[in-house]
């Protein structure tokens, strides 16, 4: 509208609802990061007791002022825990709510806190502490689920079961083996998380806001006291640095494909029509109007958790991809990621060793399954590589040949009579039978990593001394 009085109400509308009280509003609700990162409080007052510890260490405060510092952290820590603990979002974000309260409990010695440090480094320690001790309960996560595909493939080194590739059954392989092909997966992702724990082990408080400080502090001591290897070593870098939440964040995208890719196969394995697995009623569903369908809900789900962890990563890095040296306020947008990320990946892992603890393997199904397909088809061509001396490519043709009269037939290849085969090629004898069932298949492939069950027992107790 033209008119200049309506003008002026629409832009007054914009302070409608929750922003009534206008810019201030809109400031504090954009700034605020108390809302979740409040869930580095024990963090933070590890830190603060380190850093004030190392301060009356190197004669920057008297022993007395850190006394009644550590022991305001301690009351603020109970109180966090108790649920006693106002937090507040005037007052911003984490630092400044215990900082806040800390004054409150023990007056002007709290304003000594802050000596010789920054929220820059102080949030680069909290967070980073943070995401360590998450890689540390992955790696946990992931060494039971490893522990139960390992019992899963002992229990069925010699359960036969079709090999697949473009979801066609390729050649007989065993569930144990298939198992352990997760196994080498998961033990993968550990091994990278392992590796993240290491890269990131290094203390970024002392970096101050981006230049260090003039104060003498110790950067050895405050490192060793809470438990990294060394200090970080240029303080530009340790407050613009979030790699060790990329690392995670790459990790969990990496690990979140791997359980996707078997919640896949637990979804297909438990159709009706696979019925190689029956899940537990504990992570699945019955439907609310059709009473025959059990649902693989958890494994949809695990499945489903994946979209957000890569988004999650995805997110991250869009952050981070045009920010300047040293700190930018963009990186408070890390946490949620990160966060968001771990608790799923927590949940997918956990949902994950239970289903392959409870499923039941239907052994039948899969043999059945195992036979059918002509999945023999590549130990006929091998017999006649090896017993008939045929070069390999001669023997795929006649095997092609075989198959389709198998085909034409309507039987598996095992159930061709021999002049049926000898009329295809007369240099096949009785012996081939011995390689025409999948039992047989299956033994023969004795490889280093192959799915013979002599050769898949060898790699779980590989496994089993490093797990
Ligand atoms: N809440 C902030 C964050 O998460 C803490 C660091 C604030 N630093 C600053 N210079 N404003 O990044």
């Amino acid at each position: 509208m033209a008119d200049g009085s309506s003008e002026t109400k629409s832009s007054n509308q914009m302070w409608g609802g929750r922003f009534a009280s206008g810019p201030d509003a809109i400031m504090e609700e954009i700034n605020a990061s108390i809302g979740f990162d409040k869930k580095l409080y024990a963090q933070d007052i590890r830190g603060s007791i380190a850093h004030a510890t190392m301060l009356a260490h190197q004669g920057i405060i008297s022993a007395d002022d850190k006394d009644k510092i550590v022991h305001g952290l301690d009351t603020i820590l109970s109180e966090i825990e108790s649920g006693a603990f106002e937090f507040s979002r005037r007052l911003e974000d984490i630092h400044m709510n215990i900082e806040a309260r800390l004054a409150t409990l023990i007056g002007p010695a709290a304003g000594r806190l802050h000596t010789a440090r920054s929220r820059n480094d102080q949030v680069a320690l909290d967070f980073r502490l943070w995401v360590k001790e998450e890689l540390q309960k992955t790696e946990k996560a992931l060494t039971a689920l490893i522990a139960a595909f390992l019992d899963r493939a002992e229990e069925h080194a010699d359960t036969v079961m079709p090999g697949f590739t473009h979801l066609q059954t390729a050649q007989p392989v065993t569930f144990g083996h298939h198992c352990m092909a997760y196994v080498e997966m998961f033990g993968r992702d550990r091994s990278r998380v392992r590796h993240a724990i290491e890269h990131m082990d290094e203390s970024p408080i002392g970096a101050a806001a981006l230049a260090g400080t003039g104060f003498p502090i110790d950067r050895h001591m405050t490192a060793k006291a809470l438990g990294f290897r060394e200090p970080t070593r240029n303080s530009i870098d340790t407050v613009s640095d979030r790699d060790f939440a990329l690392e995670f964040l790459s990790i969990a995208s990496i690990a979140a494909t791997h359980l996707s890719r078997l919640a896949e196969e637990i979804v297909i394995w438990s159709t009706p029509q696979f019925g190689f697995i029956r899940l537990s009623d504990a992570f699945s569903t019955g439907s609310s109007i059709m009473p025959q369908k059990k649902n693989p809900d958890a494994a949809e789900l695990v499945r489903a958790k994946t979209g957000r962890i890569n988004g999650s990563l995805v997110a991250l890095l869009t952050v981070m991809k045009g920010l300047p040296l040293a700190y930018s306020k963009d990186m408070q947008e890390d946490k949620e990621q990160v966060f968001d990320a771990a608790e799923s990946l927590e949940l997918a892992i956990a949902a994950m060793t239970g289903m392959v603890r409870d499923m039941t393997v239907r052994a039948d199904r899969m043999k059945a399954a195992a036979g059918s397909g002509y999945s023999t088809a590549t130990d006929l061509a091998d017999w006649l590589v090896r017993e008939a001396g045929l070069p390999f490519r001669d023997a795929h043709h006649v095997t092609g040949r075989a198959v389709a009269l198998a085909e034409q037939k309507g039987c598996d290849l095992a159930d061709l009579s021999l002049a049926d085969l000898q009329s295809i090629n007369l240099a096949i004898t009785e012996k081939v039978f011995d390689v025409l069932t999948v039992e047989a298949s299956v033994a023969s492939r004795t490889s280093f990593g192959g799915t013979a069950p002599a050769e898949v027992r060898k790699q779980i107790s590989w496994w089993r001394a490093r797990n």
